[in-house]
């Protein structure tokens, strides 16, 4: 077990390779209430909750991106207000990214904010979206428009919850570990670049290994840059047209597989652009479809991925941005590429 701490609007750690059913008792001590939200697919596994004098609430949410939407926000705070949450009560997630993120933003509204512990069971959310405080739900704008940074008090990060993940599930995780490879820790990239995802899968203490350099990368550059003012959106990498995707699939694709067709996509771009060489560009589809994840998406649909881009966090009036990087751990911005190297960029994935 280790623990990697977080810098943010509160201070907490990250524990990791932790059981978290001994992690969560210290914080469920002098409580009066406890609501566990929980993706449905995992309300069997968290029968064992250790023994307080607080009443536990379970409350099943979808764990889908689908399901982060206003009308299951409402819902659980209705859940909230009926059980009457107060101040000193405590939220558990447990769930994939989709649960932490609503999670997070109904314990950042309820009362104007009430403690949160996440406990991630997805790869995903172990590496990315239960760490670092954003928190939120979708709007049909556009994926996490509706959102809080807000931190939790803890979060643990069990690896048994692995086990549970299809191939698929794990792979769109590894999207999100090989971007803290490509951006920042380059030793990332090594471990990665010569294996499958059966490779990664079956071999424990690489995962650890993975899991913890990610984490420590995501950990650095929030407690840098909280708010996103900047150096947070280089964990975008791949975000801009990976979220346009998710948004045009109608969250069909998952989360990682979309961020990394849109990996490839940011590598053409900064090579288009003249920025990355051809074999650092090469070298993000050979590791990403070793790993299992697609690194390619249908042609025709350019002008509405091109329009859903214009939304993106990171566009400044109208003015497109991309995180791009010009060698392996070396990050900058693209501003306003040309809508020729754009096109070149994509199209590239189509072939
Ligand atoms: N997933 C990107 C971030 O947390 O900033």
């Amino acid at each position: 077990m280790n623990s990697i701490s977080v810098i943010a609007d509160r201070d907490y750690q990250v524990v990791i390779d932790i059981d978290w059913l001994r992690g969560i008792e210290p914080y469920l001590v002098n409580r009066g209430q406890i609501a566990v939200i929980v993706s449905e697919n995992m309300r069997d596994r968290i029968a064992n909750l250790p023994s307080t004098d607080a009443q536990i609430h379970i409350f099943t949410v979808p764990d889908s991106e689908a399901g982060k939407s206003f009308a299951t926000y409402q819902k659980v705070l209705d859940w909230l207000g009926a059980a009457g949450f107060t101040r000193n009560d405590l939220i558990v997630a447990v769930g994939g990214g989709a649960v932490t993120d609503l999670s997070g933003f109904v314990a950042s509204s309820w009362l104007r904010g009430i403690e949160w512990v996440a406990v991630p069971t997805t790869l995903a959310a172990m590496v990315d979206a239960a760490v670092g405080g954003k928190t939120g739900i979708n709007s049909e704008y556009g994926k996490n428009l509706i959102g809080s940074f807000y931190s939790p008090i803890s979060v643990l990060v069990d690896l048994s919850w692995l086990s549970t993940l299809s191939d698929r599930d794990f792979a769109a995780g590894l999207a999100e570990v090989i971007k803290c490879g490509f951006i920042v820790d380059t030793q990332i990239v090594e471990l990665l670049k010569d294996r499958n995802l059966l490779e990664v899968r079956s071999d424990r203490d690489l995962t650890l290994e993975l899991i913890t350099r990610s984490i420590a990368v995501k950990a650095k550059v929030v407690s840098g840059d909280f708010k996103e003012s900047f150096d947070r959106e280089i964990l975008n990498y791949g975000h801009t047209l990976g979220h346009a995707i998710e948004l045009h699939s109608k969250y069909a694709l998952r989360h990682g597989e979309c961020v990394s067709i849109g990996l490839v996509f940011a590598a053409n771009l900064a090579n288009e652009s003249g920025i990355l060489a051809d074999q650092a560009t090469d070298l993000h589809k050979k590791i990403l479809s070793n790993l299992g994840l697609p690194t390619s998406y249908e042609g025709r649909h350019w002008p509405e991925l091109r329009a859903n881009m214009a939304i993106d966090k990171k566009s400044r009036s109208g003015t497109l941005r991309f995180v791009a990087i010009s060698e392996l751990g070396r990050t900058l911005r693209i501003e306003a590429p040309s809508e020729s190297d754009l096109l070149a960029a994509y199209e590239r994935l189509c072939s």
